[in-house]
């Protein structure tokens, strides 16, 4: 059945949600923002708000919007993903009066949402004045205008997210109380992202660290491309006849999954099957039965605290 909610995006139920793999810092933090809102009744005793805003700012394919989902479902709560598309709009005023419909159809729900903006500097773009379109500007200001308006009538949990922070109206950046950069993975980052990523195969360690160097910039988005179509071509190779040794599979694959042009180059990339890593790369790779499913589920992870649903509220 289709949520009424979707006429500005799709709707997300928690229990399709996977734990994004962050580095500490964010993790940590992230943790504390739950702590909190689990502790809202406590902290009211006490005259305080538990936080209900965050943005997170980072390039694409690290993991914005599936944190956002995770941290819904965490909360027991469907995420309503707004596409900017479904606010935007081209008449004079439109755009305003889909910021004000979107808050009250969210309000009017008999459950909670859990508010995300997916790219959310081309809603809530820098106001302008520069009179280059004196038309535009104002419609802007005024789209502008509702959203702060519409944020600070708001009581449930707003996640915004975009690659581009310093494109963000600064009276709107001030609203989220909570700012988090979620950037490109670290080394032990990227060997967690494929060992989630290329299971059920296994990789020992030290092939692991050397894919793990030769992937540095690369997104998670990227990796897991990369894992996925490795395992791909381990499954249709064989019955469509492809040649299956591994430099074949390597060249096939990294032909085919490109990086972003705006982020560098990784190794794997730039040198082919000159990198170090390509030679260390186990073949055949080794099926590890017990580490099937591949998605763990929103609890999983021995350093995140088990999944309450409900509000605490
Ligand atoms: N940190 C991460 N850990 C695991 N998988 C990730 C991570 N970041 C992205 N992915 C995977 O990459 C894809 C795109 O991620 P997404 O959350 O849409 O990124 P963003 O919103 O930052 O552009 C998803 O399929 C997701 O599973
Ligand atoms: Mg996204």
């Amino acid at each position: 059945m289709r949520h009424p909610l979707e006429a500005f995006g799709p709707v997300l139920m928690p229990d399709a949600a996977m734990e994004p793999i962050l580095a500490k810092p964010v993790r940590a933090a992230l943790l504390e923002w739950l702590e909190e809102i689990w502790a809202k009744a406590e902290l009211e005793e006490v005259g305080l708000n538990a936080r209900m805003r965050a943005i997170f700012t980072g390039p694409p394919g690290t993991g914005k919007t599936t944190l956002a989902h995770h941290l819904a479902a965490r909360l027991g709560l469907p995420l309503l993903i707004v596409r900017p598309e479904k606010i935007n709009c081209r008449y004079m005023n439109a755009s305003a009066e889909a910021v004000g419909k979107l808050f009250d159809m969210v309000a009017a729900q008999p459950e909670p949402i859990f508010l995300f903006f997916d790219e959310f500097d081309s809603i809530a773009a820098k106001r302008m004045g520069s009179g280059v379109n004196e038309t535009i500007e104002q419609d802007h200001n005024v789209t502008i205008n509702a959203l702060l308006a519409a944020m600070d009538r708001f009581e449930g949990f707003i996640v915004a997210a975009t690659n581009l922070g310093s494109r963000v109206d600064e009276a709107v950046w001030r609203r989220f109380e909570i700012q988090i950069g979620i950037d490109l993975p670290g080394p032990h980052e990227r060997q967690r992202i494929v060992e989630r990523y290329i299971a059920p195969f296994v990789i020992p360690k030290a092939a692991l660290a050397a894919l793990a160097h030769s992937l540095e910039t690369a997104s998670p988005a990227l990796i897991r491309s990369f894992c996925e179509h490795i395992k791909r071509q381990i499954v249709v190779g064989p019955k469509a006849g492809w040649p299956m040794d591994r430099n074949a599979v390597i060249e096939r694959v990294i032909a085919t999954v490109k990086p972003h042009p705006d982020i560098g180059l990784p190794r794997l990339w730039s040198l082919g099957l000159k990198d170090k890593a390509v030679p260390q790369f186990p073949w055949p790779l080794e099926r590890d039965l017990a580490a099937y499913p591949v998605d763990e589920p929103v609890s999983a992870g021995g350093d995140v605290v088990p999944l309450r649903r409900g509000r605490s509220a």
